[in-house]
């Protein structure tokens, strides 16, 4: 069986109380934490950068951060991030006009690479750097907002690249982010994601004090990933 892995996406956290807020989401069974980054310029919103991210680990954060870029360019701000503390940083292709350099880059700097797509970009490129991504992102919704509903057409997609990871015989995480919550996760994974991003549907959980709120919607999700086939 797959190994699962759920990655909680900060920006649906409270950013006024963002250190403990990803405490609390680790401490209820989180497996990573997913940190989105959007310049108003790639997409339609303006987040945070590295020295958020490095704020993160100065706090005390040791988990996995999986830094999603949402900027163009990459390359520029690539090193700072792996200067912060990235494990993973993925980018668009759209983003840079130079994929396997950029991929390269991310190598280079010391973090984990990985290509995101988004619901109408082909995954042809993939075919072409397969050996030099660690992740494969997959845009379940346009990305710019939590909160958006999952497009359907994503199953296939996932099913597309759970069949190029799978021949290339590498360890590759198939990651899903978008519109990603209880009642649809299994189906997701299902279809070959071992990797889900959920934002609103962690963060909206957690409606009382209790450091280990999110728990509750992170275990059902566990238990609805123990049942796909
Ligand atoms: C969207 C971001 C997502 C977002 C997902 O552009 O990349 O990571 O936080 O939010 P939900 O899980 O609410 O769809
Ligand atoms: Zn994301």
């Amino acid at each position: 069986m797959r190994e699962y892995l759920i990655a909680a996406s900060i920006l649906s956290a409270d950013f006024a109380r963002l250190g403990e807020e990803v405490d609390n989401v680790l401490a209820s069974g989180a497996d990573m934490v997913h940190f989105d980054v959007m310049d108003n310029h790639y997409v339609p919103n303006l987040t945070v950068g590295p020295l958020v991210c490095e704020a993160l680990r100065k706090h005390g954060v040791k988990a996995t951060i999986d830094v999603h870029l949402m900027v163009k360019p990459v390359d520029r701000i690539i090193p700072d991030f792996a200067e912060a503390g990235a494990t993973y940083i993925t980018f668009h292709p759209e983003a840079t006009g130079h994929i396997d350099r950029s991929l390269q880059l991310v190598r280079d700097s010391g973090c984990r690479s990985g290509l995101v797509f988004n619901p109408a970009t082909p995954i042809d490129y993939l075919n072409y750097v397969v050996d030099k991504v660690d992740m494969v992102l997959l845009m379940s919704v346009n990305p710019g907002f939590a909160g958006q509903s999952f497009i359907h057409s994503s199953l296939a997609k996932l099913r597309a690249v759970r069949k190029v990871i799978d021949a290339s015989g590498r360890k590759i995480r198939l990651e899903i982010d978008g519109g990603v919550k209880l009642e649809n996760i299994r189906e997701i994974a299902e279809a070959g994601a071992d990797t889900f991003v959920a934002g609103s549907a962690i963060f909206s959980a957690g409606n009382s004090t209790d450091p280990r709120r999110y728990n509750s919607v992170i275990q059902a999700m566990r238990n609805e990933l123990a049942k796909a086939k």
